[in-house]
């Protein structure tokens, strides 16, 4: 059943003109873009669902704090409202501003991880293992295995399965285990959430074993809405209350503020000690800029400070969550295969049960995406074949990821139901004529950095 979203909690007094561009326009695009979403020019899109990273509006609040911005280089006071922000939303005494998420990545990988180093996850997103393999470290995948099955309706399946966990730390041994770290939501495992009991536990077998839990927690406002909901423990706590038990599980965050912190630019590092800040810094003045603005202007920091009060409220994270699972909800009626549970920022399509007779090495994503193009000028974005298949050096082998999925996600405070209606409704269509999609994609540009093909590849259709 199609669930109804709550009205908007908030009016629009400013608005951005989008044009449709017609079907000869969208062809010509996609040529120029080489047949990859990241080539296209955005004015040539109509509804942008590429993804919900700094692409959110912001409100009247933060755009009058943008006019506070102190621009002193050291100790300025748009720093201050930060830092104190960070302790009253999440309650950890050190926070490094850095300029995004795998920012945050670099300088936390950079000094706390060496080489050989094994990190345990529930699933890392695809910067966060490009700056392990960059620290010439890995990870060891340890999320439940309800993750990778798409129909099963596990509330928190970006759990981590505490057996896998425990293994990994058995087999690796705490030498090689600098921390543990759990992305929440899941990003990769289809924006799931994790539980906080399981955050809990997860803490507590880290505490045994002497090792820290670090998280990634770039939509940890989204989380901590479906903890409320879904367990039961946490019924009557607020959503503050819950972000705030959330984060007493971890001895350190990294941030993405251009996801649930409402910004469009802005990372954060934030942890407990003295001994791990000074770890952290020194890299931080190398690659960011001094530690108390991390390569923001004062002014960002001052729009960070007010999203991240803005994010812990319910009615616009009610609202957010309910938009998502509309989209998802439309789509599943009209037979489109998605992940369920649908997740907290984004609306997962299965492209592999979509598009079942275009073969794994032919990019069914990728097809669906620029499918999906072509019929409403919508951009989302595969993450399949594309983005993680590895290619064996010496034997060319190709592995396949277990998932081959397509994503469009939502951005915060800025399309109607209308926009979600127009996507539902084209996608569809797509799904009605899938039969007659008989053609796959090669790379024949394929870029020389690990983990990131799909940033950059030029690719070409070919009939099949
Ligand atoms: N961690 C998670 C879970 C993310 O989703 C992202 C970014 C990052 C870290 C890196 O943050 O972009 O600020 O450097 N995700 C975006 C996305 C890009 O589209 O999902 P960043």
């Amino acid at each position: 059943m199609v669930a109804k979203v709550p009205p908007e909690p908030f009016r629009i007094k400013m608005v951005e003109p989008v044009r449709v561009p017609d079907g000869d326009e969208r062809e010509r695009a996609l040529e120029a873009a080489r047949f990859n979403m990241f080539g296209l020019r955005a004015a040539d899109v109509y509804i942008d669902l590429l993804t919900d990273s700094g692409t959110g509006a912001m409100s009247k609040q933060q755009w009058a704090a943008i006019m506070m911005g102190d621009e002193a280089y050291a100790g300025a006071d748009s720093f201050f409202s930060l830092k104190k922000a960070v302790k009253e939303v999440l309650g950890f005494d050190y926070a490094i501003p850095v300029h995004q998420g795998r920012a945050a990545e670099n300088v936390v990988f950079g000094s706390l991880v060496k080489e050989g180093d094994v990190i345990p996850f529930n699933m890392p997103f695809d910067t966060t293992r490009g700056h392990i393999f960059n620290a010439k470290a890995s990870s060891v995948d340890c999320v439940i295995d309800e993750a990778f099955d798409r129909t099963n309706q596990h509330p928190f399946k970006g759990n981590v399965d505490i057996a896998k966990l425990e293994k990994a730390i058995a087999e690796y041994g705490k030498a090689r285990i600098p921390f543990i770290m759990v992305t929440i939501t899941n990003n990769s495992g289809g924006g799931q959430p994790v539980s906080l009991a399981n955050l809990r536990e997860v803490s507590a077998v880290g505490k045994k074993h002497g090792i820290p839990l670090l998280l990634d927690a770039a939509r940890m406002a989204e989380n901590a809405w479906f903890i409320k909901r879904r367990e039961k423990e946490c019924a009557q706590m607020s959503i503050a209350e819950i972000l705030k038990a959330t984060m007493d599980t971890a001895d350190a965050i990294t941030v993405s503020c251009k996801k649930d912190p409402l910004v469009n630019i802005g990372g954060l590092v934030a942890c407990r000690t003295e001994e791990m800040y000074y770890k952290i810094v020194p890299r931080v003045i190398l690659f960011e800029g001094f530690a108390t603005y991390g390569g923001l202007a004062g002014r960002d920091l001052e729009a960070l400070a007010v999203g991240l009060h803005e994010m812990t409220d319910e009615q616009h994270l009610t609202h957010r969550i309910s938009q998502v699972r509309y989209l998802g909800d439309l789509l599943e009626e009209g037979g489109v295969p998605c992940i369920q549970p649908i997740g907290g920022h984004a609306v997962f399509i299965d492209a592999a049960a979509f598009l079942p007779h275009i073969p794994q090495g032919s990019y069914p994503a990728d097809v669906l995406s620029v499918e999906i193009y072509r019929e409403g000028a919508i951009r989302g974005i595969g993450l399949g074949a594309l983005a993680f298949e590895n290619v064996d050096e010496k034997t060319g082998k190709r592995t396949f990821p277990k998932l081959e999925l397509f994503r469009l996600a939502i951005n915060r405070r800025t399309y109607t139901n209308s926009h979600i209606e127009y996507v539902a409704e084209s996608i569809v269509n797509v799904y009605k004529r899938r039969d007659s999609i008989r053609w796959g994609l090669e790379m024949v540009y394929e870029p020389p950095v690990k983990g990131l093909k799909h940033f950059l590849a030029h690719l070409k259709p070919v009939s099949l």
